[in-house]
């Protein structure tokens, strides 16, 4: 890793034409969501990883107000600049307008930025559903922290995510995204009730077995107007069960007071939508107290069921992700799979035995390439820190 810190800040002063001295190298998480899907704009449980795929960012602090920005994985944009006084959406501006919102946001919050020159380089696949905006919004946050010394707090950066995320590139997301991505530990979950933000990390020890990321490399296609669909659906749902019940959110529903009260919703669909953020919330919960009690079976089972849920009930599946997950539940070392993130294609996990791995991904590869005509990606999860300044000796 002494190397990749090495070459990020000689690929800074190839790109920028400019020394290195002063530069400073960051990374920022994607995330797996183990279970809770759909579940953080309805006042629910989540239980994300940060993971250690994601963004590294080389930085340096400019003596004006420009910002210079670079991407090796949108190398045909070339150098995005813009001026702290301008920091307004641009279509033109493509993935830049992710940093451009959050120092929108930061410096609209009374912060006191100066300008910069930022090399980024991530190794999260595009559109695979692991949050590389996200990643890229915790990136900017933290390196604007560290260059220009603000004090603000790793929530309120997180809050500023989201806000970026709904206000300047409007997608209606909810928290848990920026949330896994900023608060992350190693070798941790985060149970998040994104409710009241309340939180603890919770150790994953899958004895035996590994996390594999099952990338389905279908594109997620109109995922932005499909995923704020579905939150009307359940806003719909919640005005009509607040007729009776004194709720402000569909994760406060045990599963019983929302089948006593099916009858006030009257469309088959909305009621659906709703069946599956009730329920999904209750099976995170009980997925909780399975890890802690180490039984990883039982885990496994609420996450096929969670796919299942999301498939059938929420309909945010689709043909891919379908076949990716069925097919790696025929698997005899897999204790469970589901869809991970928005859905719409992207990517899956699967719980597997280890001693079964080499044959998991050759049976699992080859009937999703039979079932779906793609070829798939196979990661081995591995969980991370959030968002933080490298150095030479730990990157
Ligand atoms: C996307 C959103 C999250 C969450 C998930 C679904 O990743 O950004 O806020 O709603 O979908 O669980």
């Amino acid at each position: 890793m002494k190397l990749e810190h090495t070459a990020l800040i000689e690929e800074f002063s190839g790109v920028f034409k400019e020394g290195s001295e002063d530069v400073r190298v960051f990374f920022s998480p994607g995330r797996i969501n183990l279970i809770g899907e759909h579940t953080d704009y309805n006042g629910g449980n989540v239980l994300p990883c940060a993971i250690t795929i994601g963004t590294y960012g080389a930085a340096r602090k400019r003596g004006d107000r420009m910002v210079r920005l670079y991407s090796k994985n949108f190398s045909d944009a070339g150098i995005i600049e813009f001026s702290l006084d301008e920091l307004v959406f641009k279509k033109e501006h493509s993935w830049a307008n992710y940093p451009k919102g959050m120092l929108h946001f930061l410096q609209n919050s009374g912060h006191l930025l100066s300008g910069m020159d930022l090399y980024i380089s991530g190794n999260i696949p595009n559109g695979a559903g692991l949050s590389s905006s996200a990643s890229l919004e915790l990136l900017t946050g933290v390196i604007a922290e560290e260059l220009f010394q603000l004090t603000i707090d790793r929530i309120d950066l997180v809050q500023l995510g989201k806000k970026t995320e709904n206000e300047f590139i409007g997608v209606n997301c909810g928290i848990m995204d920026q949330f896994a991505i900023g608060m992350g530990k190693k070798d941790t979950a985060i149970l998040l009730d994104c409710n009241t933000l309340a939180y603890e990390y919770a150790p994953i020890e899958m004895t035996g077995c590994q996390i594999v990321i099952m990338n389905t490399n279908k594109r997620r296609e109109l995922a932005e107007s499909k995923y704020n669909i579905r939150r009307n659906e359940c806003e719909t749902a919640l005005t009509c069960l607040q007729k009776e019940l004194s709720v402000q959110a569909l994760g406060e529903l045990t599963e019983e007071q929302f089948e006593e009260h099916r009858h006030l919703i009257p469309d088959e669909t909305v009621y659906r939508r709703a069946r599956h953020a009730v329920y999904e919330n209750q099976r995170t919960i009980k997925a909780i107290s399975s890890l802690r009690n180490g039984s990883i079976e039982e885990f496994g089972e609420l996450m096929n069921q969670s796919h299942l849920s999301l498939r059938d009930d929420y309909e945010v599946t689709g043909l891919e992700l379908d076949a990716i997950v069925e097919a790696a539940w025929q698997h005899p070392g897999t204790l469970g799979a589901r869809m991970t993130g928005a859905g719409f294609g992207g990517c899956a996990i699967a719980l597997v035995k280890k001693e079964h791995l080499d044959s998991f991904i050759e049976e699992t590869g080859r009937k999703y390439r039979e079932a779906s005509g793609y070829e798939a990606d196979f990661y081995m999860a591995s969980t991370g820190d959030g968002t933080k300044e490298v150095t030479a000796a730990i990157c």
